[in-house]
């Protein structure tokens, strides 16, 4: 029945007014009964309807089935008890926070109270962000070669939503993106959410795990939406050269594909090693810089990302730019109080954090090096910066095992050290950070594995190119 006024229906002299129906019940409705009609109920009583469902049916939907994080799928699957006579050391975890052994600066903790305390950072901001953060951020970017103001720089929910609008922004379903392997595997979960396809890129371990250019320029076609570029890297811990930075953005020029360029690990490098960000280097390739707070800043949980828009030549032009304004209002901005703080982090953070961090990194990076290049038929690849390092396994070494899988399990029920298998990213990494009381954890070893699980997801082509002894043919 239809509930009037006086109880129930409630009208606004300049709305039009409404009704409230209960499903034809004459006891007091529950929350649940309660329907809103705004076209003061005349149209078709409810239940009646010719589209009526006769049952409940809630089901996920396709993108959300689509939506695949190998990374759980693949540690969730290992059944197996740690060494209890050994402290856990888990080398899995992604988080720089979560040993207390990498603290933030405490510029950033007071930038943080700072702009807490204000109360000026508790509504809503412009869904791109603050003009005046994103003043910040250009300026702290900016350089001759690359120059950027506020209008360039779209502030995200992290360097995760920052990759998501700018794949969401460059490509339709249907299309594809090309995606290094190994690689970090965020791409991959994104892309196929969005019905994007996903077409793998080698990099080269025997080359510091630089891409194999002429492989990667044979992977495009028309559809080819971008071409993902993560330098720093994870999980190689690997950084390219000037050199052959220029040469991916030949290809790129060549083949008229723009860039993501996942750069949440820019300038975290060692000390011989140098940093140049693709923007710097190019003249006409259009090109899409996601970073933010997370690594080099070491607060991954405040969820401040940057989408930086590269655009000399004007290819992007007005149409990316309002793309991607529109994606970002669908969830109006990352955190207000970060944004908040976000000016003197970047402008305050001492020198001596960013150096000490590094020089951390490094040392932990050079002693799990060492380490493992004692071990007969380990394969460790140098890294030069980000947390990562991968290492080569030479499976006939290991003939008790069948894949990484099945190493890694051995490695936590004997040695309680926890690594991720090479599946997820199709080789060994390590996180480089320490651990508690121990100088050698957290990092994180994958190994490569042999078996084909996930033979679907991470097809065998690319390992049968690489070059035994080192990286063995599987
Ligand atoms: C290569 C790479 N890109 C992006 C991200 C995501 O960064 P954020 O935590 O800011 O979303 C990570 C996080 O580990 C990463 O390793």
């Amino acid at each position: 029945m239809d509930v009037g006024p006086p109880a129930l229906c409630t009208s606004f002299p300049a709305m039009e007014s409404y009704l409230i129906h209960v499903n034809g019940k004459t006891s007091p409705p529950s929350i649940l009964d309660v329907h809103v009609s705004l076209n003061g109920g005349k149209g078709p009583s409810l239940g009646k309807g010719k589209n009526r469902k006769a049952h409940w049916a809630v089901r996920a939907s396709e993108m959300s089935k689509r939506t695949f994080n190998p990374i759980r799928a693949i540690v969730d699957s290992m059944k197996v008890e740690p060494n209890h006579q050994k402290p856990l050391i888990s080398l899995s975890i992604g988080d720089p926070t979560v040993f207390g052994n990498l603290p933030p600066d405490d510029e950033v903790i007071q930038a943080m109270k700072e702009a807490l305390d204000s109360g000026q950072y508790n509504g809503y901001a412009p869904s791109v962000g603050y003009l005046s953060c994103r003043e910040v951020v250009a300026g702290y970017y900016t350089c001759p070669e690359a120059p950027l103001e506020a209008q360039d720089v779209i502030l995200t929910s992290g360097c995760s939503q920052a990759i998501e609008l700018a794949l969401a922004v460059l490509a339709n379903p249907g299309q594809n993106i090309l995606v290094p392997r190994p690689g970090f595997s965020l791409y991959k979960t994104l892309a196929q959410s969005l019905g994007i396809e996903v077409k793998f890129y080698n990099l080269l371990p025997e080359k510091s795990w630089e891409i194999d250019l002429k492989q990667m320029e044979s992977l495009v076609d028309d559809k080819t939406a971008c071409l993902i570029v993560n330098n720093p890297s994870n999980p190689c811990g690997s950084v390219f050269s000037k050199s052959h930075l220029q040469k991916i953005l030949a290809v790129a020029s060549r083949q008229c594909v723009p860039i993501l360029a996942d750069e949440i690990y820019a300038d975290m490098v060692f000390e011989d090693c140098k940093y140049e960000s693709l923007a710097k280097l190019s003249t006409n390739v259009p090109i899409l810089s996601c970073g933010g707070l997370a690594k080099r800043w070491l607060v991954p949980g405040w969820r401040m990302g940057w989408i930086l828009i590269h655009d000399r030549r004007e290819i992007f032009g007005k149409e990316i730019r309002d793309g991607l304004l529109r994606l970002s209002q669908r969830i109006l901005g990352p955190c207000t109080v970060v944004q908040g703080a976000l000016s003197r982090i970047l402008r305050q953070t001492s020198p001596e954090f960013y150096h000490n961090t590094l020089s951390f990194l490094k040392s932990n990076a050079d002693l799990c090096y060492d380490a493992l290049s004692t071990v007969c038929g380990l394969q460790p690849v140098r890294p030069s910066g980000a947390m990562y390092l991968m290492v080569g396994i030479q499976m006939e070494h290991f003939p008790e095992f069948e894949n990484d899988v099945e190493f890694t399990e051995r490695l936590i029920a004997e040695q309680s050290v926890f690594c991720l298998p090479a599946t997820v990213s199709i080789f060994i990494r390590k996180r480089v950070m320490g651990g508690p009381g121990s100088y050698w954890s957290p990092g994180s070893c994958t190994w490569q594995r042999r078996g084909t699980r996930l033979g679907s997801t991470f097809p065998g082509p690319l390992l049968l190119s690489w070059p035994p002894p080192a990286f063995p043919l599987l």
